[in-house]
This record gives C-alpha cells, sequence and structure tokens, in this order.
C-alpha cells in the first residue's frame, strides 16, 4: 500500500515538473526571443527575495544579454507568460496608437474586498476608467497648474520656515538632514493643499496626522508588500489574498478626512475649483451615466483622494531628493542653477512666478535629467483586453492573447545606452533646447505615455521646481560623509528611493 502511495505520489511530482517545463518553455517553443527562466518565479527572483525593487528588476531585464538586439523579449512573471517591449516604437504603439486593445493595466486590486483600491483611477480598469478619467483629468491642465501656482508658492515660503528652524552649526553655518523625509514635508503639504483646500501643517508640525497617516501606508510591512505585490503579479489571487492598497485604519482617516473637506467648502460655500468641487458636483448630479451610482458614493471619492495623496507625495519628493542629491555631486551645476535663480529673483524683486519658473532654462533641464537617471515611478504596463488577440509582429506573425500583461521598464529605457550615450553620467546638457531636438520619441517618459499616462505631468515638475527654487535660494546644497558614494534603491519600496535615505549638507548661502 505504500509503495503503490509513494509511487503515486512520486509520478504526480514528475508530472507537475514536465508541465512546468513545458508551461515555462512557451517563448522558447514559439522560436521568440526571450529570457530564460526559472520555474515558479519565472524572471522576477530578485524581486521576489527583496534584493531589488521592481523598477530594478525590470531594468535588469531590459538589459539582459539575451534581449540584446530585440525590440521585445519573452519572459515569465512569476507563472505569467508576459513580454518586455524594448523598442520606443513599439512602445509607441501599445501605450498610444492601439491603447483601444490595452486600455487597463494588469495589476488590480479584489473589487469585492477591497473598492476603494479597485476604484481608483490608477487600478479601474478600462471601462469605469474611461467615465472617470475625464472627470478628473481638467483639473491638472496647464491653466489649472497655473491657478494653483499661488499655494505651491505658500507652502514653499512654509518650507523656507520649516528650514531656518532647523539646528546649524555656528562654525560651518551648516545642517545634515535627511533629504527625503524633509521633501515629503513639503509634497504632502502642497497636495492636501491644492487637491483638498486644507492645510495639512506637515511642515508647521511634522508629526501632524496627514503626514502621519502618509508615512504609515508607505510603510513596507510584510502584509502591505505581499499585497501589493499581488496586486501588481499576481492579479487572479487578489480575492484569495483579500488584498488591500491601504489599511483600513488609512481607509478611515481618509473617510473622515474627505467628510471633513466636503462639509467645510460647503460651510464656506467657496469654489477654487479643486478635487473636493468636483466630488460636490458628483454628489448632486442628477444626469444618469452607466455608472453614476458607483460614482456618487462617498468611497469613491475617498478612492481618487487616496490615490492622488500617495501619486503626488512620494514621486515627487523623490524627485526633489535625487535632484538635490545630484546638484551636490555636482557643484558647477549648482552654481549655474542657482546664478539662473539669482537672476529671476532680481528681475521679479524677489518673486519668480508662474510664468517666471517656465522660462528658466536650466532648472527646467535639471528636473528632466533628474526623472530620467531616477524615474520614481520606474516601469508602467498594461493588459492585453482584445479578445481577438493582438498582432505583435508581421515577421513572426505572433499574436498577443487576451490578458497577456505587456511591460516597459522606464528606468531600463532612461539608462539604455543605444538611446542616451553615457547613461549613468547626470547631465543635463541632454534637455539643452538644441538636444532635445535629437531625443528617439518615447525614449524618455517619467509619466507614462498616452491617454492612461500619469495625470500629473503639469503639476509635478512644477511642484519640484518650487521646491527646489525655495530650498536653493537659501542654501547650498554639498555632501558629506553620510552621503552614499551612489544611490542604492530601496528594494521594498514601490518608488525608487534611496536605500535608507539621502542625507545632504545644507549651507546657509541666501543668493537673494
Ligand atoms: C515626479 C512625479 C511623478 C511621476 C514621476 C509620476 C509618474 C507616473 C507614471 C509613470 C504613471 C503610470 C503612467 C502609465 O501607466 O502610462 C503615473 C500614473 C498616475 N499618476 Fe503620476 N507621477 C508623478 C506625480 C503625480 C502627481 C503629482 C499626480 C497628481 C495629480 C499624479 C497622478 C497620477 C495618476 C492619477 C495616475 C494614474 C493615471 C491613470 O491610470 O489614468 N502623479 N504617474
Amino acid at each position: 500500500m505504500l509503495t503503490v502511495g509513494l509511487t503515486l505520489g512520486l509520478s504526480l511530482i514528475i508530472a507537475a515538473y514536465y508541465w512546468l517545463r513545458q508551461h515555462y518553455r512557451y517563448w522558447e517553443k514559439l522560436g521568440l526571443p526571450h529570457i530564460p527562466s526559472t520555474l515558479i518565479v519565472g524572471n522576477v527572483y530578485d524581486l521576489l527575495s527583496s534584493r531589488s525593487c521592481a523598477g530594478e528588476q525590470f531594468m535588469t531585464l531590459h538589459h539582459h544579454p539575451a534581449a540584446n538586439g530585440h525590440d521585445f523579449v519573452g519572459i515569465h512573471v512569476l507563472h505569467n507568460h508576459a513580454l518586455l517591449l524594448r523598442a520606443p516604437e513599439l512602445i509607441k504603439r501599445v501605450l498610444v496608437s492601439d491603447f483601444s486593445k490595452f486600455g487597463s493595466r494588469f495589476a488590480r486590486s479584489d473589487p469585492v474586498g477591497d473598492e476603494i483600491g479597485a476604484l481608483s483611477l490608477f487600478f479601474a480598469q478600462y471601462d469605469i476608467w474611461k467615465e472617470i478619467r475625464p472627470i478628473f483629468s481638467p483639473l491638472y491642465t496647464y491653466g489649472k497648474v497655473k491657478q494653483m501656482y499661488p499655494l505651491l508658492t505658500q507652502v514653499g515660503y512654509k518650507l523656507e520656515e520649516y528650514m531656518s528652524t532647523l539646528k546649524f552649526d555656528e562654525e560651518t553655518n551648516s545642517t545634515v538632514v535627511e533629504v527625503k523625509s524633509m521633501c515629503a514635508l513639503y509634497t504632502t503639504d502642497v497636495i492636501a493643499s491644492v487637491a483638498f483646500g486644507i492645510e495639512a501643517n506637515s511642515l508647521s508640525n511634522p508629526k501632524a496626522e496627514v503626514r502621519n497617516k502618509c508615512i504609515e501606508v508607505n510603510d513596507p510591512r510584510f502584509k502591505r508588500l505581499l499585497h501589493l505585490f499581488t496586486m501588481f503579479f499576481a492579479p487572479k489571487l487578489v480575492g484569495r489574498v483579500g488584498t488591500h492598497i491601504y489599511s483600513p485604519e488609512f481607509e478611515e482617516f481618509m473617510r473622515s478626512f474627505i467628510k471633513y473637506a466636503m462639509d467645510e467648502r460647503m460651510r464656506s460655500g467657496a469654489h477654487p475649483n479643486d478635487l473636493v468641487d468636483v466630488f460636490l458636483a458628483l454628489k448632486e448630479r442628477t444626469i444618469p451615466t452607466a455608472k453614476a451610482d458607483v460614482m456618487q458614493k462617498h468611497d469613491f471619492f475617498v478612492a481618487q483622494a487616496a490615490f492622488l495623496l500617495l501619486a503626488g507625495f512620494d514621486t515627487s519628493s523623490s524627485t526633489i531628493s535625487f535632484a538635490l542629491y545630484e546638484l551636490a555631486r555636482h557643484p558647477e551645476m549648482q552654481r549655474r542653477l542657482r546664478a539662473e535663480l539669482l537672476e529671476a529673483l532680481e528681475k521679479g524683486d524677489g518673486v519668480i512666478d508662474y510664468e517666471a519658473v517656465n522660462a528658466l532654462p536650466y532648472l527646467r533641464m535639471v528636473v528632466d535629467e533628474t526623472l530620467r537617471l531616477y524615474p520614481s515611478n520606474s516601469f508602467v504596463e498594461r493588459r492585453c483586453t482584445a479578445v481577438e488577440g493582438y498582432l505583435l509582429d508581421s515577421e513572426s506573425g505572433y499574436r498577443i492573447p487576451e490578458g497577456m500583461p505587456i511591460y516597459i521598464s522606464i528606468l531600463g529605457l532612461h539608462r539604455d545606452e543605444r538611446l542616451w550615450p553615457k547613461p549613468l553620467e547626470f547631465d543635463p546638457e541632454r534637455f539643452s533646447p538644441e538636444n532635445r531636438k535629437l531625443h528617439t520619441p518615447m525614449s524618455y517618459m517619467p509619466f507614462g505615455g498616452g491617454p492612461r499616462g500619469c495625470m500629473g505631468t503639469m503639476l509635478a515638475p512644477m511642484e519640484i521646481k518650487a521646491g527646489l527654487i525655495h530650498i536653493l535660494k537659501n542654501y547650498r546644497v554639498e555632501t558629506c560623509s553620510l552621503t552614499p558614494s551612489e544611490i542604492k534603491f530601496n528594494a521594498k519600496a514601490f518608488a525608487l528611493a534611496g536605500d535608507g535615505g539621502t542625507r545632504l549638507s545644507f549651507v546657509k548661502d541666501k543668493i537673494y
């Protein structure tokens, strides 16, 4: 009896092994370029074992020798057959020209157990996304960001006040600061102010509630990492794992935060045309739409607000930190930037208004180069939604089947030496007005691309530039013994961030 059981067990293991081997030979059998993968984990072992963050993992695959010379390469993300696109023309087809066949992300949250996650603009499936996006996009256009600029400036002055209260060494006039945490105080206050019309007071009180909740929501505890990993890479399991983007405490906090913001707005009668105004208009809307019932629920507002808060503070604070890090390492670039700021301050009698910020060429070059070398959202993905599949390549005749995930490594593209010579060097000259014209289209995409690209493409650069202006007009930034000689990315963070933080020395040196 025991022998029969053992034989049966062994046969099952051997059969499973052969089945798995066949499964993972999918690309090989099709004769398409592919990166050899390991059973069960596929090509994402480093990510799974917390050796690298998702951005670095996809960059490693983008630069893999087996991918060399190919426009696309077959990979396995766990057990999923997936494609990694490498050629800008192909990326354009998927994100822009043939968007109708790739309108949903592969990632999603549990629509039953995590309504707040599943309804957010980022995770919403195409049929609901196409109704939500046009409602919120107008909030972040060029004209709207121009209207928001005075609010950004107000927070900028609060950042100056905050920095003036730091303890400086009397002899050297300097102090060491962990920049990412400091910049996150600024970006949290900016988003709370421009989206909700609320003063979050993170800069005046770093322990203030909104800031505390934002720190908590990004805490890389095991449960959160498991949920995020499942949502992004094994979405079929979201129901079984019971994924949630946010903790119940954060959801509760956001519910009362949004209720407070809406009540305040009704009481004050003001209409700054921001996110809260859009929520109030949706609530009162009587014209039925296909998804009207969903879009009038309080949790729908909470879903959008929570995601925008998260999207707005973490990515932008990382970018300001990386820019300061590179400026500290390149004093000649910092001198040039501060000279440009001085000229603008003199012209504007101490004020750099919206038009003036947009007219600062070197500031733009520095920010764009920072987003090239450190694109805080370092990969994008889509799911093929065409029932008939999608003809990827006429030479091989390969059709991407419905449901297959498609990945694009932004970090990989931005550090691809075919597109960016000496890619690891920080060189703002790449973005001089003359050099910009030479870029290959879709080789630079810090904000993703196409109709589902980032909604903050106007707001984020302005928020970053205003932050840099308010810091650099009063301080010179230098490396110190605690500054890493190169940035190692935090393997547990979803947006790119320096591991263990980034410490820099700020020296008092007012230019105006
Ligand atoms: C440096 C700052 C930022 C970077 C690098 C960044 C980058 C990105 C990227 C790469 C995506 C995915 C796009 C795609 O799949 O093609 C994205 C999505 C998104 N971002 Fe940003 N982002 C930043 C700041 C912001 C800000 C300030 C907001 C707030 C308005 C924002 C709102 C969003 C939204 C709503 C989406 C989802 C869009 C959709 O699915 O329709 N982002 N962002």
